[in-house]
């Protein structure tokens, strides 16, 4: 079974990805946090520092793009493939009210008609493989089945699946039953996404979804970096790796971006870190709170230094 990075925007970006890749190798494939194209056609520089070729990057990497519309899809597309990438992924799952407003992301799971329209423009026109990223409704999932329906007679290499609905954002139980359902009826590749932490749930998906093509982790592996080496049977995450990984993350970040802004990134990784840490929480809170690149590593420096990650 296959096993990606998710994407994640403000986490996942191509530092995030060089660092990752390059201390924990064996993730197959690692998404892009989307790129938006806008009718103007042309990719800002901002986005495409964000995508990196493969042959400069030598990560796999599979590029988001979120839309409503197939041409600019198809020439996004187009661009991408030029570049040198060999698949695309299309995110209808994002939940943050202003791209639901805009009527993408998740937001096209509430307009069945309208996504039918801009899955056969797509599909019609695209020259790559193309995986669709979904949730399982906009409100509910009274439409769960409808949908899988349509993305069924569509040829998209995969469908990754994070069985939560749009007013579900990013927490509370996952709907085991609406994958379980895909699972039976679906006949494209199946991706599971959401809430993946450990082996021993990633081994018991597998036992439970023989034929699952891959599995999608997002806060687990940013938090474990070597989830993947260990379900591959290599070793479990040390304490020392752990902390080169945050160290090597901070240093890439402040050589490329400086050290404020490299600040502001680690606080994000912490959000997902600090799960590692349940004793450390008032430390982990001095992080949350910090606005000081020093204070941040010494903050840091105190929980490694002071307590064990619980794995
Ligand atoms: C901070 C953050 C940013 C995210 N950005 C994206 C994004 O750009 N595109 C996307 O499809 N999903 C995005 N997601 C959703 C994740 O890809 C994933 O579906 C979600 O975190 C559930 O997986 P997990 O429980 O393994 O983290 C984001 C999630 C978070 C927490």
């Amino acid at each position: 079974m296959l096993c990606y990075f998710a994407p994640m925007e403000g986490l996942t970006g191509p530092v995030f990805r060089e660092v990752h890749h390059a201390m924990f190798p064996g993730t197959d494939r690692y998404y892009t946090p989307f790129l938006a194209p806008t009718q103007n056609h042309q990719f800002a520089a901002r986005d495409l520092r964000e995508i990196l070729p493969p042959e400069r990057s030598g990560v796999p990497t599979v590029p988001q793009l979120l839309t409503k519309s197939s041409a600019d899809f198809l020439w996004a597309e187009g661009e991408l493939r030029s570049l040198g990438f060999e698949e695309v992924n299309l995110n209808l799952g994002c939940p943050s009210s202003t791209v639901v407003a805009k009527g993408k992301g998740s937001g096209l799971l509430g307009d069945l008609p309208r996504l039918e329209e801009l899955l056969e423009g797509i599909f019609a026109g695209c020259a790559l493989p193309v995986s669709l990223k979904t949730r399982i409704g906009l409100k509910d999932a009274e439409s769960w089945e409808p949908l899988l329906a349509l993305y069924d007679r569509f040829p998209a290499a995969e469908l990754i699946i994070h069985p939560r609905t749009r007013t579900e954002l990013y927490t509370g139980n996952i709907h085991e039953d609406a994958f379980a359902l895909a699972y039976a009826r679906c006949t494209l590749p199946l991706c599971f996404n959401g809430e993946i932490r450990s082996v021993s749930r990633i081994r018991q998906l597998e036992n439970r979804y023989p034929k699952l093509h891959a599995v999608m982790l997002g806060r687990g592996l940013v938090a474990n970096p070597a989830l993947v080496r260990e379900y591959r049977g290599g070793e479990p995450l040390r304490k020392s790796e752990l902390q080169a990984y945050h160290d090597a993350l901070y240093t890439a970040y402040a050589d490329r971006f400086g050290a404020h802004n490299a600040m502001h990134r680690m606080k994000e990784v912490w959000i997902c870190l600090r799960t590692l840490f349940p004793a450390a929480g008032r430390c982990s809170d001095k992080i949350a709170r910090n606005k000081d690149a020093d204070e941040l590593l010494y903050w840091a420096g105190r929980i490694f230094a002071e307590f064990d990650p619980v794995l």
